[in-house]
């Protein structure tokens, strides 16, 4: 299985789990920022290569020397707000890359019989951001009107109408999966919940987008895994797969629950909540005001369902990015 993003947060999850499942498992990820080699650091038996996914002379040597027969790719520039400042390695990464993963993929597949073609699996990791922004009612799935918003989005909206032409244009047996907001260990802390974490422990403020009432749908990124996993044995060619988390917040309204769980924690030295360092500012341009999958195929299908509890993962996860603060932050969290 060749596990392209294999260093960032959701890829490296992936890459263990499927390890754990008894594949044999090759990462490519180009060690951007956003990569953590932490995460895989106690995994020898997977392979990590260093190179970017536009290499398609590496990439198909890759699926030929480790003779792979599923790609699934999580490689992305992933920040909508590092896509506003500055889009380009999100039109190279997201579109760009894509295609040729895309292209080498069909190459390899033309020296393959039928039958080890027609097991063949390319998956692409999309978003819900695809779909654009909901009101306050109604949730997405899989038939969902294309409608991006952000360079981000639009570049992951791109990318997956490339990925169905090779399936319609040249039979590659690809399968398309949406998924909301994740959160877990091994976020760079420029996403919310890694950022809202270390903000409080520094006593800085922290930042709320306008008035908070934007909406995220969480998924806890082991439940992600799971989907991705069963989409690989269960679903069928051409198919697309929409994992939701079924656990919908305000921003304003998370924010106030990793207050709670820090305050039990680490309390301040004053004894007030870290609530008090919760801050708004400008929101940012086009943003969208509500997420949320539910009612979809793959529940139907594939048999998919959240197993971990909001409540639980998100404790579970304050108190990793805590573990890994002690030592960084802790003289910052006497404070
Ligand atoms: N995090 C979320 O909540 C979320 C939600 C929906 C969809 N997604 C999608 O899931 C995928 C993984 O997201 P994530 O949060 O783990 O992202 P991430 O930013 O944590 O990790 C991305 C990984 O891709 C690697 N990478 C970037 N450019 C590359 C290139 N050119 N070649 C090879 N590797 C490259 C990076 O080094 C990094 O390890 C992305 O495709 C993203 O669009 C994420």
């Amino acid at each position: 299985m060749l596990v392209t993003g294999g260093c960032g947060f959701i890829g490296s999850a992936f890459a263990k789990r499927a390890e754990k499942a008894g594949h044999r498992v090759v990462v490519l990820d180009a060690m951007t920022y956003a990569a953590d080699p932490q995460s895989l650091q106690h995994h020898p038996e997977i392979t990590v290569v260093r190179g970017i996914i536009t290499d398609s002379e590496l990439v198909s040597s890759l699926l030929v020397a480790h003779n792979v027969d599923t790609v699934v790719n999580f490689a992305a520039e992933s920040h909508v707000d590092r896509s506003i400042a500055d889009p380009g390695d999100f039109m190279q990464t997201n579109i760009l890359g894509v295609y040729a993963l895309l292209r080498a993929s069909a190459a390899y597949l033309e020296k393959k019989t039928a039958a080890e073609a027609q097991h063949f699996r390319f998956l692409q990791i999309s978003t819900d951001e695809v779909f654009g922004s909901l009101g306050d009612d109604g949730h997405f799935n899989e038939d969902s009107s294309y409608d991006p918003r952000s360079p981000y989005s639009a570049s992951k909206a791109a990318a997956d109408h490339i990925v169905s032409a090779w399936h319609r244009t040249y039979g590659l047996p690809t399968i398309t999966t949406y998924c909301t907001n994740n959160f877990g260990p091994y976020q760079y802390p420029e996403k919310l919940i890694p950022h809202l974490i270390q903000c409080a422990l520094r006593g800085e403020a922290i930042p709320i987008y306008g008035d908070g009432s934007n909406v995220r749908d969480w998924i806890y990124v082991e439940d992600h895994v799971s989907g991705i996993l069963l989409a690989l044995e269960r679903g069928v060619p051409g198919a697309r797969y929409a994992f939701g988390g079924g656990n919908e917040r305000t921003n304003l309204a998370l924010a106030h629950e990793i207050c709670t769980l820090l305050d039990e924690r680490v309390p301040r030295h004053d004894g007030s909540s870290y609530a008090a360092q919760i801050t708004f500012v400008p929101d940012r341009p086009g943003h969208d005001y509500r997420y949320a999958i539910r009612e979809t195929r793959a529940e139907r299908e594939l048999g998919y369902r959240p197993a971990h509890p909001f409540d639980e993962a998100l404790r579970e996860t304050v108190e990793w990015y805590l573990n890994r603060a002690r030592g960084t932050v802790a003289s910052e969290v006497q404070r």
